[in-house]
């Protein structure tokens, strides 16, 4: 049994971020970097162009140890198992593993990706994270995917048995849908016992075919209040039932969070490797910003060049981390310690801000003096930061 995520703010650990960008369609709302491709995937080239970005990244970022992987994408369960485990190998010759590791993989809830999670399992996954997006046949063909509620949840039930941990996504505030289907969607969800759940809302992302249905108002989304309803229901139902958000979009009992994704939100250090994968490195006191290549084939050209894909590698400004540290930060039902975005940002927060937040009910400063986000400032998330950091 993997020890659960211990929830230490102060050190978040150091993850691994690995970008599998293939996928078998594009969903019409996706803005990821996904691709699809008709020809097979040459796997064995990406493993060996992924086993040189981490063997590049390695030497600038020694004496880690790596507390959490994450294999997120386009679709990583479409990868081999043994490609999985040719890139844990990989990471492992170069970091030391810590002991109880969380190593997660994104899969989509198809049958035939289904069958292959026990050799995940046996690769050394040991979370996996299912993308059901819902649990209504129709909307799952509105949102364009390729799987039925049936097959997702047969495939919740292989991954518990396959794995220690899983979680699974839901897409909610879609067209036409009301608060009280919703409400025998999630109940129907949370029947499943999952550990962990990510609720999002439906965003219309520019560029998609959903952003071109939008605009010519052939898909309409619920109206402000309506959404405000199926947020405010999610966290009644959820909370209800012991999973209440530790982040503005994900729920999980005390001590199963995503370790990986805390990395993200507490502002601490990862190293992202292939297509389009982002890091936060922390190298001799500064702390830098890296991107790689999106485009799946150019990225495996130049790592194959240059040994690795970097083309973004800047330094962050005090300020720059000041603005992350409120913008990840305060997604988190913790918060920030309002002395760690001083001594970041060399500059201490508004008071008189903060106070004014306060007195809206926007915002709290618990016992120990962090300053959390309320129920109340959540859906107003955005302008509340923006606030701060101005
Ligand atoms: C990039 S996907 C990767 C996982 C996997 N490919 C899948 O689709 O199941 C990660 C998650 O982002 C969420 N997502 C993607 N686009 C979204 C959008 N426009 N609005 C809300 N959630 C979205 C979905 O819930 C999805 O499971
Ligand atoms: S939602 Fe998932 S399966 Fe669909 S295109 Fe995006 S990454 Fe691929």
């Amino acid at each position: 049994m993997v020890a659960r995520a211990r929830l230490n703010v102060d050190s978040p650990g150091f993850g691994v971020y690995v970008h599998w960008p293939f996928c078998l369609s594009k969903c019409p709302y996706c803005d990821f970097n996904s691709h699809v491709r008709h020809a097979a995937i040459d796997e064995a080239r990406f493993a060996r162009a992924f086993a040189s970005e981490i063997a590049h990244s390695a030497p600038r970022l020694p004496g880690r140890m790596v507390s959490s992987i994450f294999f997120g994408g386009g679709t990583p369960s479409l990868m081999a198992p043994q490609t999985t485990g040719a890139i844990l190998d990989a990471i492992a010759q170069q970091w030391s593993i810590a002991p109880d590791v969380e190593v997660t993989l994104e899969a989509n809830p198809t049958s035939v990706e289904a069958t292959r999670f026990r050799g995940f399992r046996t690769a050394g996954v040991n979370r996996v994270s299912l993308g059901v997006q819902s649990l209504d046949d129709a909307a799952l063909a509105q949102l364009g995917r390729l799987h039925s509620a049936r097959e997702a949840l047969d495939a919740v039930a292989i991954a518990r048995a396959a794995f220690e941990r899983f979680s699974f996504d839901l897409i909610y505030a879609r067209p036409d849908q009301t608060p009280q289907g919703w409400r025998v969607e999630l109940d129907r969800a949370l029947e499943e016992n999952s550990e962990h759940l990510s609720l999002y809302q439906l965003t219309i992302e520019a560029d998609t075919p959903f952003a071109t249905l939008h605009a010519a108002g052939k898909l309409r989304v619920p109206d402000p209040d309506t959404a405000r309803a199926l947020f405010d229901l999610t966290q009644e139902i959820t909370a209800a039932q012991g999973l209440p958000a530790y982040e503005v979009s994900n729920h999980a009992r005390p001590g199963a969070e995503c370790r990986h994704n805390l990395i993200y939100w507490r502002c601490g250090e990862y190293v992202g490797v292939g297509p389009g994968a982002h890091g936060r490195l922390s190298i001799d006191g500064a702390r830098f910003a890296t991107a790689t290549e999106k485009q799946p084939e150019r990225w495996l050209e130049r790592v194959e060049r240059h040994g690795h894909a970097l083309i973004v590698e800047e330094a962050l400004s005090r300020e720059e981390q000041g603005d992350e540290l409120l913008l990840m930060g305060l997604r988190l039902a913790e918060g920030i310690d309002p002395e760690r975005f001083a001594a970041t940002a060399g500059r201490s927060l508004d008071a008189d801000r903060i106070a004014d937040l306060c007195a809206q009910d926007l915002l709290e400063i618990d016992g120990s003096g962090r300053l959390r986000v309320t129920p109340a400032g959540f859906p107003l998330l955005d302008a509340v930061v923006a606030d701060l950091a101005a």
